[in-house]
């Protein structure tokens, strides 16, 4: 199965098993707009719970805030974004087709990027053991001609994308002769900005003064209110504010799924620091997330930082940390290093101090700011396309059957027990009732009688849940119930009074919060 394929079944079974609906679907749907069923809605909880435990409970410096999405107008005008929150967009005079100019070009690198690693890996098996890959990289006529291309058009870009330069960015697609993907045609027209708030109109009267945003980020109503948490928690220097929330951006391009959505959430946490000792706090939040990222188990290898060339109008230093989805190595989180830019410019712009005094230096100044930033949508897409197997299985008798399970990691999977009488008679359900009646006050648990005992687990298989208990006859002799294992699918007997604590070992939060 390709990659591509992989994801339209991703997307199939997010719909089947209630994790993602279209937005609005029997209207047709709001394009990069979408809704989580009832399955998703835990595994987005979950998520959203492992943030921000990880946050505000294993650092004393960082508490967290729930800020309006509506915000005063000058925020955004304060923050930069009304000035410079905009796209490059171009479109393609035959297919009507919009695209962002610096994707395309960046599609293009990427092109040429996969060129030189298939020169690489033809080298690696010709040379075996002996391959010096940095060696050949540096060599490799070939190889130096296609980095020297990357490296050129990627300087042109960057300084025609700091320069607002747009004539320049347009040329650079013609110098590529990069073509439309649909029309196949390089008629392009010029490239234009385009700014991606949305915006409304605060009460009823609708002139101009009461246009307000729907916020593009969550850290603005993080950095308004930082000297009220500073001084109502009694905080020092160095600490961090949380936050998760909705954000919203009128994206030019919006595709695969839930990765680029027009509405989406965003967790995100600034960390204020003296000036002069941002760096320092960069690096560590950078290894501090990954760490977090890497904790969920869902494959080391599958990680990697990805240093921006082109910074946004607020930072010194921007690293992603990027995933591997089935559409290849996409960004998941932003660690910014945002120097004071925001804090100064509210200073500024609301005319209110924004100064903390340092009792360790007895200095006031305007704090420096390292946020990490991470999509919550983006990182359940990262959970579960990490989780879809589909796997055979050859049973007693011989045969083959299939199954689809999400391997969902057990502390973050929406269902934890699900509870199964072997049949619907002879006491088991009352038995299994009783059980349930106990453990749900602790896990997520479902309760099935419906069709096999087969039948059940597959369901239970294709949503991810990583214990089925069921409850027999020896049940009622001995007290006793099977754990059937979702990902080995091995089974186990326990004696039902030890589930409890079985099961918190197994499910806890707190495992993966350990592994930070
Ligand atoms: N406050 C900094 C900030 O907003 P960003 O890189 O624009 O930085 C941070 O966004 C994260 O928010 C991204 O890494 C991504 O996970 C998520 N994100 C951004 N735009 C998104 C969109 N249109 N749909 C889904 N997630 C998005």
């Amino acid at each position: 199965m390709t990659q591509e394929e992989l994801f339209k079944k991703l997307i199939a079974h997010c719909k089947e098993y209630g994790f993602v609906f279209q937005s609005s679907e029997i209207y047709d749907g709001l394009s990069a707009v979408y809704d989580y069923g009832q399955n998703g809605v835990e595994l987005k909880n979950n998520i959203r719970r492992y943030w921000w435990e990880a946050m505000t409970r294993l650092n004393e410096n960082i508490v967290g805030i729930d800020a309006a999405i509506f915000m005063h107008p000058q925020t955004w005008v304060a923050s930069g974004h009304v000035g410079a929150f905009n796209d490059p967009l171009i479109d393609n005079k035959d297919s009507k087709k919009r695209y962002r100019a610096d994707v395309l070009i960046e599609d293009w690198i990427a092109k040429i990027d996969d060129k030189i690693n298939k020169e690489v890996e033809k080298a690696a098996k010709r040379f075996g053991d002996t391959f010096d890959e940095a060696m050949y990289r540096q060599t490799n006529p070939r190889v130096m001609e296609y980095q020297s291309k990357i490296d050129e058009v990627n300087k042109r870009m960057v300084a025609a994308l700091e320069a607002s330069d747009l004539a320049e960015v347009k040329k650079i697609i013609e110098d590529c002769e990069i073509v439309c993907p649909i029309s196949g045609s390089k008629n392009w027209t010029d490239v234009r900005q385009f700014n991606l708030m949305f915006d409304t109109k605060l009460g009823s009267v609708t002139d101009e003064a009461n246009t307000i945003y729907l916020r593009p980020e969550t850290a603005q109503g993080i950095f308004v209110n930082y000297l009220n948490v500073q001084k109502t928690g009694r905080m020092k220097i160095p600490f961090g504010i949380a936050q998760v929330g909705k954000a919203f951006r009128n994206e030019i391009v919006a595709r695969q799924f839930i990765f680029r959505m027009r509405e989406f959430e965003q967790m995100e946490m600034q960390f204020f620091v003296r000036p002069g000792e941002e760096m320092k706090w960069y690096e560590f939040w950078k290894e501090t997330r990954m760490r977090w990222h890497k904790a969920m188990g869902l494959g080391d290898n599958k990680y990697r930082f990805h240093k921006h060339e082109k910074l946004a109008h607020y930072a010194n230093a921007a690293s992603d940390i990027e995933f591997q989805f089935p559409f290849g190595f996409k960004e998941v989180e932003g660690i910014h290093s945002r120097t004071d830019f925001d804090l100064s410019n509210h200073q500024k712009y609301s005319g209110k101090k924004l100064q903390y005094f340092d009792p360790e230096t007895n200095e006031s100044y305007v704090p420096f700011v390292v946020e990490t930033s991470i999509g919550l949508d983006r990182t359940f897409l990262l959970v579960l396309s990490s989780a879809y197997n589909e796997e055979k299985i050859t049973k007693e008798d011989g045969t083959v059957d299939e199954r689809v399970v999400l391997k969902i990691p057990a502390a973050l999977a929406p269902v934890k027990l699900a509870i199964f009488p072997l049949v619907k008679k002879d006491g088991l359900p009352e038995k299994a009732r009783k059980i349930m009646d106990e453990l749900k006050f602790d896990f997520a648990c479902q309760y099935e009688e419906k069709d096999t005992i087969g039948k059940r687990y597959r369901r239970h298989d294709a949503i991810g849940t990583p214990f089925c208990i069921t409850i027999d006859h020896q049940t009622l002799e001995d007290e006793t119930v099977t754990i059937r294992y979702r990902d080995t699918m091995e089974q186990e007997r326990v004696p039902a009074s030890k589930l409890r604590g079985i099961m918190i070992e197994k499910v806890s939060i707190s495992n993966l919060l350990k592994k930070i």
